[in-house]
């Protein structure tokens, strides 16, 4: 007997999203959203898994988002697979597509963006000064179409998730924020649609990213002199073939500032470093 694969419906206006949802939410069902900009991956068919656990019904919505890429970034060539991407999400069961185009989210006129401070000040912002303010702007418009009960973000984004808490929280948006584990090859590479971008050779280099990061990882885990092993992981990086090291830093892991010290404060890693023309991102708890 052969199977029969339920493909997730796809719709590309607000106001199509909205009244699939009106439908569950009229039947009394519950909803979780996966925002992503499609090229899927492993790691975010383990976020609509996710979702699946928590809610009857998992919309994902596939946008590359204009307004967090800066001129001379990659907004270009970033890749955009949507007909693998949805056979993807029918070998899950999902049930509903959100593929928008730039004009329906963002109107001729449009004059509305977020700004945001506390977890967005450093780190990705120091390097990507325009990121966080489009990616609050776009969670918020995609909570405020979809009105899901639960999102889920990968912390692979770790700055990226504490900005969508805040947000989140600051406008009172009635949902909660799920910040689903890092999904990651066998040799540590965390999954990134990015990775895509890497040679071979740069392949090969490049778990040396979360090798360094969990070097750094056990000593602030020990109270060890994390400014020099945050140093010497930037060394070992660069001497093994990355191009340029973004930051290695150790932060409080919910308000993402400088830890303070205190007895039982939670940490975090956090590296961002240039592998030829790719930039990997990546964190782990201390
Ligand atoms: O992490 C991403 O893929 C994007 O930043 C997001 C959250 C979908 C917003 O465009």
């Amino acid at each position: 007997m052969t199977e029969t694969v339920r493909r997730p419906a796809i719709v590309r206006t607000i106001a199509d999203l909205r009244a699939r949802v009106a439908r569950w939410r009229a039947a009394g069902e519950t909803v979780a959203l996966v925002p992503t900009m499609g090229a899927l991956h492993d790691g975010h068919l383990s976020l609509v898994a996710d979702g699946f656990r928590r809610a009857d019904h998992v919309v994902v919505s596939i946008f590359v988002n204009p307004t967090q890429f800066a001129p001379h970034e990659d907004f270009q060539t970033y890749p955009r697979t949507e007909g693998p991407d949805v056979e993807k999400l029918a070998g899950l069961g999902t049930d509903l597509v959100f593929a928008p185009s730039a004009l329906e989210m963002y109107p001729l006129g449009n004059a509305t963006r977020l700004e945001m401070a506390g977890p967005a000040v450093g780190l990705e912002s120091d390097f990507r000064p325009h990121f966080f303010g489009g990616v609050a702007t776009v969670v918020a418009k995609l909570l405020i179409a979809c009105g899901p009960d639960f999102a889920i973000f990968g912390e692979k984004d770790y700055q990226q998730l504490a900005v969508v808490r805040q947000m989140v929280s600051d406008l009172a948006l009635p949902v909660t924020i799920v910040g689903a584990t890092t999904v990651r090859e066998t040799d540590g590479l965390a999954l990134s649609s990015r990775n895509a971008y890497l040679s071979a050779e740069e392949r090969a280099i490049a778990p040396t990213l979360f090798a360094e990061m969990s070097r750094v990882a056990e000593v602030a885990h020990a109270k060890g002199d994390v400014t020099a092993a945050c140093a010497a992981a930037g060394a070992a990086l660069l001497a093994a073939g990355f191009r340029q090291i973004d930051y290695v830093a150790v932060r409080n892991a919910v308000t993402l500032a400088a830890p303070s010290g205190e007895a039982g404060e939670p940490l975090r890693v956090l590296v961002a470093a240039w592998l030829g023309k790719t930039r990997l991102i990546d964190n782990m708890a201390a």
